[in-house]
């Protein structure tokens, strides 16, 4: 592997600019004004791939965002790994935080600052330039697929569709994603968990107008006020779900497993002063490791009603409306619980309110496999690279095409992530270390060397 880290090595500039020639791109799935600009950014994904000495990328076309499917096959006989990853990024909002423009990439502090610099471009690219470096170098032991979406982060429902039609296409041994965090750079870790989603918004209407909150007010019930009384209500003292059935189906981790998972390395006090928060909030009898790790949520994304703007506007709000998340863990279903949810609040909206749910996108949680020679695989490869062995966690965020992936495909995956809980993903100011980037291109050729060897 000597001659690999020397290529990386003296590669490591160019590389890096052309991270950010894709992170320029602002390819925002979210909002349609970019639709071209997310177009652009798998054009660029698909000639970097192309660029790297893959046999075959293209772009494939679908109702909503494109994916990039590209191939490097050596030979029929070996392995294949699967790729997956995002070029789609998140809404840079809110803009006037970020102190350098989001879409205007600079190196400050060793850290790329960009939005999508860590989810998922960067990491996305750090399997590409890895491409690159085992062709040059004729390094490369196995077959790998890539298949690079444009809407994971609006919930992948055209990749689901397209992976049901293309599953001979995307035939392998096992999927490699590079999209989650480690504890820390002295810390590796893998992730083997990932959570699951439901996501409904709720609009409720009362008078047919907004109305003068002196000539009507107290005689007319406030939708946000209501609406408020009925979100507080899903949650009881303890910060228990309070919708019946909500932990129903939740898998209980036994003594043993609950204790393994909290044996690894966190500090309270370095996660406030982080966020800047005095105290930490959560479901009782469970540790902040569980409560982001292996138990369900209920929690507000938005809300919104009423006059918000400059100064005081006497008014009586004819609508309130709020977006709320449910992130779900192993067993959960995202459609029953949102079921769940549609019944518990038609069953308390007072007669004063008209309600409107409209159910987003969902997925389904996962747990990925800690045995087995593609875990293996990826542990001995940080091992390698970082010198120590990385410990397994489970992840608070949610790839909805993964558990897909295990359904439709029957192929189990392998979350070597290298960002960090401190790189900002979705917040402003997202950055990436040029360290994890570029370890990251050091790490994935062992993980090939070992998964061919290991697996035979
Ligand atoms: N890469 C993240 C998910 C993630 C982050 C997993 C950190 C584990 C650790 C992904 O891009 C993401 O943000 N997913 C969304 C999914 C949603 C939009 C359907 C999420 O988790 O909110
Ligand atoms: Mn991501
Ligand atoms: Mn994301």
């Amino acid at each position: 592997m000597d001659h690999v880290n020397k290529y990386i090595e003296s590669n490591k500039d160019r590389f890096l600019e052309e991270l950010m020639e894709l992170l320029r791109i602002p390819s925002v799935s979210a909002d349609s004004n970019h639709k071209n600009d997310v177009k652009r950014a798998a054009e660029y994904v698909k000639d970097s791939l192309l660029k790297a000495g893959a046999d075959s990328a293209e772009i494939c076309a679908t109702s909503g965002h494109p994916i990039v499917y590209g191939e490097k096959m050596i030979d029929p006989k070996m392995r294949t790994v699967l790729v997956y990853g995002h070029y789609d990024v998140q809404p840079p909002d809110p803009v006037d935080l970020w102190t350098s423009p989001p879409f205007e990439p600079v190196i400050k502090d060793e850290k790329i600052y960009a939005r999508g610099a860590c989810d998922d471009k960067g990491q996305v690219f750090m399997h590409v330039k890895a491409l690159e470096t085992m062709i040059r170098n004729d390094a490369l032991p196995c077959n790998i697929k890539f298949l690079i979406e444009g809407e994971e982060e609006v919930g992948s429902d055209n990749l689901a569709k397209w992976t049901r039609e293309n599953k001979d296409r995307l035939k392998a041994d096992v999927i490699l994603i590079s999209d989650t965090a480690m504890i820390g750079n002295d810390t590796p870790s893998i992730e083997s968990g990932l959570r699951g989603l439901s996501y409904v918004e709720v609009e409720l209407t009362g008078p047919n107008r907004d109305l003068h909150s002196g000539v009507y007010g107290g005689a007319v019930a406030n939708p946000i006020e209501i609406l408020c009384r009925m979100i507080a209500s899903a949650k009881d003292a303890d910060n228990h779900v309070t919708i019946p059935g909500f932990y129903d189906d939740v898998t209980v981790l036994t003594g043993e497993e609950r204790e393994k998972l909290n044996k690894a390395p966190f500090s309270l006090d370095t996660f406030k002063k982080e966020l800047a928060i005095d105290d930490v909030h959560g479901e009782k009898g469970y540790t902040t490791i569980e409560r982001i790790g292996i138990r369900p949520t209920f929690e507000l994304n938005g809300i919104w009603g009423g006059y918000t703007g400059e100064g005081a506007k006497t008014v009586l709000p004819s609508k309130a409306s709020a977006k709320i998340s449910m992130r779900l863990v192993p067993n959960q279903n995202s459609e029953k619980i949102t079921r769940l949810f549609v019944d518990y609040f038609e069953s308390i909206v007072p007669k004063t309110m008209k309600m409107k749910i409209t159910r987003h996108h969902g997925g389904e949680p996962v747990v990925t496999p800690t045995e087995g020679v593609a875990f293996q695989a990826a542990e001995k490869a940080m091992e390698t690279t970082f010198g120590k062995k990385p410990i397994p966690t489970r992840g608070g965020g949610s790839i909805p095409i993964v558990a897909m992936f295990e359904k439709e495909l029957g192929l189990k995956s392998v979350l070597m992530g290298f960002g960090l809980d401190s790189d900002g993903i979705h917040s402003p100011n997202e950055s990436f270390g040029v360290f994890n980037f570029l370890q990251g291109i050091r790490t994935i050729p062992h993980f090939y060397k070992n998964y061919a060897e290991m697996a035979g």
